[in-house]
């Protein structure tokens, strides 16, 4: 596999006899969930998503890929929550830094996934006087944020004749039936394609809410689903041995002992995307019913001088989950030996002191009274992205279901909606 998980971090606070006698309930949680996948439940078809993307479907998304790539300048994706999550993380996980596309391809902008109006000007401005295309993802259609946004942005690129195809410049990925996306891009004539009725949100970065647009980004679908295809081989194994059975385990033993936090710490910024979609999965499955962890991140090593000091030395009421991507890049430092303040670095690489602080992390960190998850990511591709997909989903079904609620449900969203409708219809 493509992802180490090490839990001797926990292990002292959570005795191995204690998780010994968890897994096969935990397994039972899993076979039970696949046995409905099977059976195709509603909200299980994440699980099976590799080996069920069509042939067909593939192609589809690859030659619109190509079609519309060959013309664009620039693609602007428009979506939230789950709908736009995923395709985030994988961009600035792949994406050098620095760079807005990837050599020969559209350079790629979000927007909808908010309401700034800064951004969004700002936004139409970098985009001026180019050929744009644009990706719509909602599967409701309903979703006040892109849905604004996105009549906003498509009224504007009309009238600026920037749809260098008219509304086939556009692609619409929702519902493959119903609601007023689908019907708006039958009349306007988009391209649609449909998100599957039985995947949610924050399940879908591997069907064509994520696929879709980052194939227009110059990401290979077919390297992520070959990446989750291993990874779900493997995390769907009801087996004491399975690392994500085990993490599900685990955070929910934690959870019973007082740890109510989670820390996703991720080695570097481009892992940031990562963790707002981790956020949002455990968030959304989880919390429920007065229960669960609160999921949250740090940026490694620039939180180390942030909240590095809470996580030290404040509450004793969190955990940690490393999350980190082994490299290769050999920068090497420029320190000699008889440096007086340098010198023990000389002939050291960038990569060597990061390792030296995180082995300084897990040590102090666990001495400080903090749970550690070890998790390595082996290399920086598609494929690995794709495994660790597959094994945070495994992973929360497993342990949002240990915990009492139903991980594929997010009532407590609506609230706020219910009460911005009524104050936008001046019911208030
Ligand atoms: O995970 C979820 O179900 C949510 O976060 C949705 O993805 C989000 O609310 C966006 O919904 P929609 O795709 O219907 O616009």
């Amino acid at each position: 596999g493509r992802l180490r998980a090490s839990f001797a971090g926990v292990h002292p606070f959570v005795a191995e006899s204690e998780e010994a006698r968890g897994i096969s309930r935990a397994a039972e949680v899993l076979a039970d969930l696949l046995r409905r996948a099977e059976s195709g439940e509603e909200g299980l078809g994440w699980l099976r998503l590799p080996e069920e993307t069509s042939e067909d479907l593939l192609a589809e998304i690859e030659s619109t890929a190509e079609e519309l790539c060959r013309e664009a300048e620039v693609v602007v994706v428009v979506g939230i929550g789950g709908s736009y999550a995923g395709t985030r993380a994988v961009l600035e996980f792949l994406r050098p830094p620095f760079a807005a596309s990837f050599p020969g391809c559209p350079e790629v902008y979000f927007a909808g996934h908010h309401l700034g109006s800064f951004y969004h000007a700002s936004l139409r401005e970098r985009i001026a006087g180019k050929r744009v295309a644009l990706v719509v993802v909602s599967k409701s259609g309903t979703t006040l944020e892109p849905a604004v946004v996105f009549a906003w942005l498509e009224d504007h690129l009309e009238r600026a004749g920037a749809l260098f195809r008219g509304p086939r410049s556009i692609v619409a990925i929702t519902d493959p039936e119903a609601g007023v996306l689908r019907e708006r891009a039958k009349r306007k004539g988009y391209r649609t394609f449909a998100v599957p009725k039985d995947v949610g949100g924050r399940f879908s970065v591997l069907t064509p809410v994520g696929l879709v647009p980052l194939a227009l980004a110059g990401i290979p679908p077919r390297r992520l689903l070959a990446g989750a295809y291993e990874g779900f081989t493997r995390y769907r194994k009801p087996e004491a041995e399975n690392p994500a059975l085990r993490y599900g385990l685990l955070r929910y033993l934690l959870y019973l002992k007082g740890y109510v936090v989670e820390v996703l710490a991720v080695g570097d910024p481009t892992l940031e995307g990562f963790a707002e979609w981790w956020k949002q999965l455990f968030g959304e499955s989880e919390g429920k019913d007065g229960r669960a962890l609160y999921p949250t991140s740090a940026v490694y090593t620039r939180d180390l001088h942030s909240l590095g000091q809470y996580l030290q030395e404040g509450r004793r009421h969190l955990f940690e989950t490393l999350f980190v991507v082994e490299e290769d890049e050999r920068l090497v430092l420029p320190f000699a030996p008889e440096d007086p303040h340098w010198g023990y670095l000389a002939g050291r690489t960038l990569r060597d002191v990061f390792e030296a602080t995180l082995a300084g992390v897990v040590r102090a960190h666990t001495e400080g009274g903090v749970p550690l998850v070890d998790l390595r990511l082996r290399e920086r591709s598609p494929e690995a992205l794709g495994e660790a997909f597959a094994f945070f989903q495994v992973a929360v079904a497993v342990s949002a279901t240990l915990l009492g609620v139903n991980p594929f449900d997010q009532p407590g969203v609506e609230a706020y909606k219910r009460h911005t409708r009524r104050l936008l219809r001046g019911a208030e």
